[in-house]
């Protein structure tokens, strides 16, 4: 280990020039039966950022998984130590887990900074705790390893796939058609759910571990394997040992995290049909690591490329059937063939993507299908503006036969539509007047859902994606289009315009829009614009700002408080507006 850059940890267990303070650091950690041999012998101290607990059910075997990455660690003669990350359950936490990935942002830099960690293994699943747990690897940019914690096993209903969040929407419309009862369900929705892992379908956290796999974090090809598999614990123990070959090598995020490498992400995400929250993230991280990431990027870089993974929402297979087609390196490899992939972007085990992915067969065609026989062409994301927002993202992968039939093939003006608007100011609202008829939704209606943002519904609802009233699914109107400043889960298969920047909450054209205004919406432009003077839109901003603006309900906890007053917009990340200059810290 001579040539080996000097360990941070030393400034801690073994500083001849503080030894009063290196006395006081080793008794404490000495305290549960380390030696001061192996403190003081050089190993490198490396970190377990432990996401999994009873309260975060998704990542929860990571604590098992923990085990195997302890004795990778050990086995390349590091030490582990692991230690809590604040909790994060999409489903669980309210108001909105969204609220939670800054949260644990924070609490993991100061883990990194602040203890004697020379590298560490972030463990992500669940949707936030893979972003938060990047962003924290990108301002501290220590050696940082990804480990998935894998999809749950597909989940299986009277002989047919059921998916995570996917049969929940569909088991929600059929509950209000009427043609199952509450008992069936619960018995359904839990029918998604057989395992341990996170959700099977490609919702935000496969999607998310996906693209931490395709921004070159995790080691190739562990992503897509299912939280149960042997398999996964294998990875587990060969994360363990790479991580402690980083830190040798000094291969820091900064080295991986380039904007080449966001680049292939985004493509991976359209590829994959990937979730509606990626863009968020992506810029989240970006921002962290000093990488310029524009949401504009999303379509410039990622609208051409086309849909081949045929999973849920988008199509009908589910994470196990992910895995054995051949993962994120069988779809890199596809999308290389096309010249579509940044091939020298570097990975963490030291080799580049293009050599990690290169000649990787795609196992099952029914599943990952080859590039020149697509699920669909173009199936990026579109980025929209006008006067109601500066940027929203549609997913048109899930564009169903369907809605292309009733919104985008008027022949007098193609890939856009109109209609009259019905606002919903946040998901409260929603639920009391949706099947209300007085609500006066139509099938012309286009539903508008606001307050549901950063600021608005602090950390942001996932509640753009509404279903029609019950009157009008049973009489065949299935959906309707949606457009939101909130964000809509990965597991739906809604073509919604979501994540709406900047929101009502903060003044955004959004808090200007009233029900029965009529708005058009226009693919081939990337224009969503109410069709209403300017004039009167000023009128309104200003009788708006005179009543003191856009309310939203009050904070309910210390932390919405704090986030609402520093948080920025979903356009940008929806980071802590101020984080960002704390870039690389470790080094300083
Ligand atoms: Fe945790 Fe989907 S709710 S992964
Ligand atoms: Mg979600």
């Amino acid at each position: 280990m001579t040539d080996a850059p000097k360990l941070r940890s030393r400034a801690w267990f073994d500083n001849p020039d503080n030894i009063d303070m290196t006395a006081l650091y080793l008794e404490r950690y000495l305290n549960y039966g380390l030696s001061l041999e192996e403190l003081q012998s050089g190993r490198p101290i490396i970190g377990i950022a432990q996401t999994g607990s009873d309260l975060s059910p998704c990542n929860r075997h990571h604590l098992v998984l923990a085990e195997r990455v302890r004795e990778g660690i050990r086995e390349a003669g590091g030490i582990a130590i692991e230690f809590p990350v604040h909790p994060i359950q999409e489903t669980g936490k309210r108001p909105t887990a969204g609220l939670d990935r800054n949260l644990a942002y924070l609490g993991l830099v100061e883990a990194l900074y602040g203890y004697p960690l020379d590298g560490v293994v972030l463990t992500i699943g669940c949707d936030k705790t893979t972003p938060a747990c990047l962003m924290a690897a990108a301002t501290v940019n220590i050696p940082a390893i990804a480990l998935s914690v894998g999809p749950m096993l597909n989940g299986w209903h009277k002989g047919e796939r059921t998916g995570s969040g996917t049969i929940v929407w569909k088991a929600r419309q059929m509950l209000a058609a009427g043609e199952i009862d509450d008992a069936e369900f619960i018995r359904l929705v839990a029918s998604s759910a057989p395992s341990t892992g996170y959700c099977n379908t490609m919702g935000t956290a496969t999607t998310m571990n996906s693209l931490a796999e395709a921004l070159g974090m995790s080691l190739p090809g562990s992503a897509a394997i299912p939280a149960p598999y042997r398999d996964r614990q294998e990875v587990a123990w060969r994360t363990g040992k790479r991580i402690v070959e980083m830190v040798a090598e000094d291969l820091k995020p900064s080295d991986i995290l380039t904007r080449e490498a966001f680049h292939n992400a985004i493509r991976v995400n359209s590829a994959i049909g990937g979730s509606t929250n990626a863009p968020i993230h992506l810029a989240a991280i970006a921002r962290h690591i000093g990488v310029d990431l524009p949401v504009t990027d999303w379509e410039e870089q990622g609208h051409k490329v086309p849909l081949l993974v045929n999973l849920q929402p988008a199509g009908e297979y589910l994470g196990e059937d992910y895995y054995r087609a051949g993962g994120v390196p069988a779809v890199v490899n596809q999308l290389m063939g096309q010249g579509m992939i940044h091939e020298d972007a570097l990975t963490v085990n030291g080799r580049t993507m293009g050599d990690n992915c290169r000649g990787t067969a795609i196992e099952d065609e029914k599943v990952i299908r080859p590039f020149d026989r697509p699920l669909k062409e173009d199936a990026g994301f579109i980025v929209l503006k006008g006067n109601l927002f500066d940027s929203a993202v549609m997913k048109t992968s899930v564009i169903s036969e369907e809605f292309r039939a009733r919104y985008l093939s008027n022949p007098d003006m193609p890939n856009a539509f109109e209609g009259p608007a019905v606002v919903f100011d946040g998901p409260e609202d929603y639920h009391h007047r949706i099947d209300d008829p007085a609500t006066g939704i139509t099938p012309e209606t286009l539903l508008f859902m606001r307050g549901a943002g950063p600021v608005g519904y602090p950390g942001a609802a996932e509640v753009v994606n509404m279903r029609p009233p019950s009157y009008l699914i049973t009489e065949g109107v299935h959906s309707l289009p949606c457009i939101g400043d909130g964000r809509q889960s990965g597991t739906s298969g809604s073509p919604s315009i979501l994540n709406a920047s900047p929101e009502a909450a903060a003044m955004g054209g959004l808090a200007l829009l009233r029900t029965g205004d009529r708005v058009r919406i226009d693919l081939n432009k990337g224009t969503a614009d109410v069709l209403i003077p300017d004039a009167e839109l000023a009128e309104r901003r200003a009788a708006l700002t005179a009543e003191g603006g856009y309310r939203y309900p009050a904070s309910q906890t210390p932390w919405q408080e704090i986030q609402r007053a520093v948080v920025g917009q979903m356009g940008t990340g929806a980071i802590l507006e101020g984080a960002e200059k704390y870039q690389r810290i470790a080094q300083t």
